[in-house]
């Protein structure tokens, strides 16, 4: 499993139910990193994509604990067995959060793909900071870019070999 996340310095991710940032080439990123593969999500974040709907063109999964959860195009897990279960062992599967779902999920993945928004964020959600987990090394980075005078930086880590 890989997770694929944006956030900004001081690790937000977002901010009432909706994203800190829209940078095009990240949003192009995502989709053609994740386009063809699975996805894995939290309810949540499900209900904050347009019209609350599945991801085109991807296999969707989304946490819920609520037995009553039913969305066309999307298959449900309560519990990270259940999700291994489902996507037994696919390595092109991407967690696309949010925090509940990345926290949860983090210690079974073993690539990040970060983009690193060179901007602090009033968000109230955060991803763990990855460059403080002894277990993941940064690999490799893109050149800092920018967006209407944001900078952003498209950054790749693996996690370390036992
Ligand atoms: N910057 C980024 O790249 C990025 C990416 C994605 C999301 N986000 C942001 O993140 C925020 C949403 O994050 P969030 O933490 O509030 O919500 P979330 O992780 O998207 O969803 C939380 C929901 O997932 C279910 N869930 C969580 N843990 C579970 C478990 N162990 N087993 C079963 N179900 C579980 C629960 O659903 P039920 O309540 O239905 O049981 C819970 O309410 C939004 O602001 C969104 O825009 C940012």
């Amino acid at each position: 499993m890989n997770i694929i996340v944006a956030v900004s310095k001081n690790y937000g991710i977002g901010k009432d139910g909706g994203l800190l940032f829209s940078i095009p080439e990240d949003m192009a990123f995502f989709r053609s990193t994740t386009s063809g593969n699975t996805v894995i999500m939290g309810r949540k974040t499900l209900e904050s994509l347009p019209g609350g709907r599945p991801l085109k063109n991807r296999r969707n999964i989304v946490f819920s604990r609520n037995g009553d959860f039913s969305v066309e195009g999307a298959e449900r897990v309560s519990s990270v067995e259940e999700l291994q279960e489902l996507i037994n062992g696919d390595d092109n599967a991407f967690v696309i959060g949010g925090e509940a779902i990345y926290r949860a999920l983090l210690p079974y993945c073993s690539r990040a793909y970060i983009t690193m928004v060179d901007a602090q964020a009033d968000a109230d959600r955060f991803f763990p900071n990855i460059e403080q987990m002894e277990e993941w090394t940064l690999a490799g980075a893109s050149e800092w870019k920018e967006h209407e005078g944001i900078r952003y930086q498209f950054r790749e880590y693996h996690r370390k070999a036992e």
